[in-house]
């Protein structure tokens, strides 16, 4: 994960740490890497292999970054950061801070864990998407787990190709286009046993490609894992309103406004961080109504219940929902 969590502060971010930053330097075009340590020279804590941190960049702004690091007592975190011109501003800051300068962070967060009992893993990297992949890697290393690693990269974009190369040897083969990827993948997705799971971190299309191969393959959609960059440019979408079944409150929810940002206008506390359809921090339960999600985080078998909505991002198919709220 990287780049894409942004929310308000207080908002679902709890247990910050103050850190300061021991190393900056860049990786490759566009791509910095961040260490941060303890002032008193303190283990941090531990994580889940594939855990991100949200940085706060300003006042009541964060961005979320997979921890690229060691995962047990760490003495360090590392976050390596893609400079996103068109965003709001986050990953300039990561690009411009410097050694010495404090930063305010979240506590790990765990969204995107390796399957304990999986028999082996095969982790699928595109771009910078990498991030939360060397973890896992140094984990499945330091457990003596089965993995195989297909990493995909434009020339000279390949963040951290050395170190992995390093750490994986001969379980990693390394494709610069989604053709290479495909014929890298599609014959180890069809010749693999049971207790295989797969994890793909990228952009959209990459993910929804190997999810679509996987099940072209007969993969069942619960050994198939990803974490995508967020829910993308979305619709405005109709207005609609929220009724919320404690109180009978109204919510009406105009075009362009999303449901969470409606219900929090209105004072309602939410849950919430990466407001992309992602985290699965502001899930609420519905009552009534039909839900058009447009999240990445809700599995088909929970969207297709219609009993949950990630209001961040989805929305009613008609003009009223009623809520768990
Ligand atoms: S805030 Fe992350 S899914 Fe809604």
């Amino acid at each position: 994960m990287t780049m894409v969590l942004e929310t308000v502060a207080g908002a679902g971010v709890t247990g910050t740490l103050t850190l300061t930053v021991r190393e900056a330097r860049l990786l490759c075009p566009g791509v910095r890497h961040v260490v941060l340590t303890d002032e008193g020279g303190r283990a941090l804590p531990t994580f889940t292999p594939g855990s991100h941190i949200a940085v706060n960049w300003a006042e009541g702004r964060h961005n979320s970054y997979s921890l690229t690091g060691p995962s047990i007592e760490p003495d360090h975190y590392a976050i390596s950061v893609r400079l996103d011109e068109n965003g709001h501003g986050g990953s300039r800051w990561v690009h411009d801070l410097q050694p010495g300068q404090t930063v305010r962070v979240s506590r790990p967060r765990s969204a995107f864990a390796p399957i304990l009992n999986a028999r082996h893993h095969i982790l699928v990297a595109g771009g910078i998407g990498v991030t939360p992949m060397l973890s896992h890697v140094r984990a499945a290393l330091e457990w003596g787990r089965s993995f195989e690693v297909i990493y995909s990269f434009r020339d000279r974009q390949g963040a951290h190709a050395d170190e992995l190369a390093a750490l994986c040897g001969d379980r990693i083969v390394t494709v610069s286009t989604p053709e290479e990827l495909r014929e890298a993948l599609l014959p180890k997705l069809g010749d693999q046993p049971l207790g295989t799971h797969v994890y793909t971190c990228g952009p959209a299309p990459m993910i929804a490609a190997v999810a679509e191969w996987a099940r072209e393959c007969g993969w069942p959609p619960g050994r198939v894992h990803s974490e995508a960059f967020g829910a993308g440019p979305l619709p405005e979408g109709n207005p609609f309103a929220a009724k919320l079944g404690r109180t009978g409150m109204i919510v009406p929810v105009p075009s362009g406004t999303s449901l969470l940002e409606a219900l929090l206008d209105k004072g309602i506390t939410v849950p919430n961080l990466c407001r992309q359809g992602v985290c699965g921090e502001c899930r609420l339960s519905v009552r009534g109504g039909e839900v058009e999600h447009r999240d990445l985080f809700l599995t088909d078998e929970e969207k297709a219940s219609g009993d949950s909505i990630m209001p961040c991002v989805s929305r009613a198919v008609g003009d009223r929902l009623e809520l768990e709220l």
